[in-house]
C-alpha cells in the first residue's frame, strides 16, 4: 500500500475521438440545431436524404453562427450576408455580393465541417487532432449487442464540473454505499470487502468477468433465470464505460459516456440495451425510473462538489479503491505523449492486477 498520490487535474480535452453530441431525435427535417463539443460550438442538421452533418457554427467569412441561417436540405445560407455552403463538402458555392465578373474562386472557400455519423440513436462527431487524416477516421462507437432481439433505452445528464471529475466519479467504486443508499439497491451497511482483476485492453482497461455485487437487490432478480450471472466492466479512452451482464442467453449490455462539453461542464449520456425479462413491458419503464434516480444522485454530488472544485483542490488518490482514477490519468497522459512522438501509446498497466476495497 502506498501514500496517496497528489493528483491535480488540468481538464485536458481529448481530441482525435468520435463524442456524441446529440441524440438523433433531436435533428429532424430542416432543423439546424447548435451544440458544443470539446469547446467547440457546432451546428448540426441533416441533408435531403437524412444524412447529419456538423459545421462549426461560425461562417467563416465574419464568423455568424450558421445556426441563425437558413438551409434547403443541401445548401447552408448565412444569414448576414446570404453566403452559401455545400454541408457535404463545406464548400463555398455562392456569394450574393460578387458581381459577375468577379475572379474569386469560391471552392477555395471553405467551411469547417466534421465528420459526422449515427449510430445507437445518437448523433456522432470526430473532433479531430492536428495528427488526424481524412482517410484514418475509426467508425464511430457502437454499443455491444448479443441477440438480434433487444430493447434499447437512453438517459443523459448534465454534470457541472470538467471531464475529468466526470470520469473518475463513472469509475469510482467506492461511492456506492454513500452516494447511491436505497433498499432496492445498497445501503451503508453492507459494505463488504471486494477484489477484483482488472487487466489492459487498448486504450483502457477491463475489470474481468466476476459474479455481480451480493449487496445489489437488481442482480438477484437475474437468479430467477437459473444461469450463473457475470459482469464485465471496460473503460476505454476517451470517456466510456461498458458494462456487460450474462446470464445464459440473456444479457443485458450498457455504456456509458461523458462528454467535455467546456472545459468545466460535462454531460452523461447514458446508453443500454437488453433481452433480458425482453416481454415484460414495463421493464424499460423500471429501468428508466431506476436508472434516472441513480444518474440523478451521481449529478446532484457532483453539483454539490463542483462549488468545492471552483477553488481547484488537489486530489489525494489512495490505493486500492482510487487505482482506475489513477491509471485513467496515466492512460490519458499516455495517449497524449503517444501523440506527440508519434511512438506507439505506452499503456500504464503491463499486465494483470488485482485491486481490493470496499464498498
Ligand atoms: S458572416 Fe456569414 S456571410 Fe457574412
Ligand atoms: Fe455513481
Amino acid at each position: 500500500m502506498s501514500e496517496p498520490t497528489p493528483q491535480t487535474s488540468d481538464a485536458q480535452m481529448l481530441f482525435g475521438f468520435w463524442y456524441p453530441a446529440l441524440r438523433s431525435q433531436r435533428v429532424r427535417g430542416r432543423r439546424l440545431v447548435p451544440t458544443m463539443l470539446l469547446g467547440v460550438p457546432l451546428v448540426i442538421g441533416r441533408d435531403a436524404d437524412g444524412r447529419p452533418f456538423a459545421f462549426k457554427d461560425a461562417c467563416p467569412h465574419r464568423g455568424m453562427p450558421f445556426s441563425h441561417g437558413a438551409f434547403d436540405g443541401q445548401l447552408l445560407e448565412c444569414c448576414y450576408h446570404g453566403w452559401q455552403f455545400d454541408v457535404r463538402t463545406g464548400q463555398c458555392r455562392h456569394i450574393p455580393s460578387l458581381t459577375s465578373d468577379a475572379r474569386l474562386k469560391l471552392d477555395r472557400l471553405r467551411a469547417l465541417t466534421f465528420p459526422c455519423d449515427e449510430q445507437d440513436g445518437y448523433i456522432w462527431v470526430y473532433m479531430p487532432d492536428a495528427h488526424s487524416r481524412d482517410g484514418e477516421i475509426p467508425p464511430a462507437p457502437r454499443l455491444p449487442v448479443f441477440s438480434p432481439r433487444y430493447r434499447l433505452a437512453h438517459l443523459s445528464a448534465d454534470l457541472p464540473c470538467n471531464v475529468d471529475h466526470g470520469i473518475i466519479g463513472l469509475m469510482d467504486p467506492a461511492h456506492g454505499p454513500f452516494v447511491h443508499q436505497a433498499w432496492w439497491w445498497r445501503t451503508r451497511r453492507s459494505i463488504h470487502e471486494k477484489e477484483k482483476v482488472f487487466e489492459p485492453i487498448p486504450n483502457g482497461f477491463r475489470i474481468r468477468a466476476h459474479a455481480p455485487s451480493t449487496n445489489s437487490a437488481p442482480y438477484k432478480l437475474l437468479r430467477i433465470y437459473g444461469h450463473p450471472v457475470t459482469t464485465t466492466i471496460e473503460f476505454v479512452l476517451p470517456n466510456m464505460r461498458f458494462e456487460k451482464i450474462q446470464c445464459g442467453p440473456y444479457w443485458f449490455s450498457s455504456r456509458a459516456t461523458v462528454t467535455p462539453i467546456t472545459a468545466d461542464r460535462c454531460r452523461l449520456d447514458y446508453c443500454a440495451a437488453w433481452n433480458i425479462f425482453y416481454h415484460l413491458p414495463f421493464m424499460a419503464w423500471l429501468l428508466k425510473l431506476f436508472g434516472r434516480l441513480f444518474i440523478e444522485q451521481d449529478r446532484r454530488t457532483m453539483e454539490k462538489q463542483a462549488w468545492g472544485l471552483k477553488y481547484h483542490p488537489r486530489m489525494l488518490l489512495i490505493d486500492d479503491a482510487d487505482r482506475p482514477a489513477k491509471w485513467y490519468f496515466q492512460l490519458k497522459k499516455a495517449y497524449l505523449e503517444a501523440k506527440r512522438t508519434n511512438q506507439p501509446m505506452k499503456h500504464p498497466l503491463s499486465g494483470p492486477v488485482t485491486l481490493r476495497w470496499r464498498s
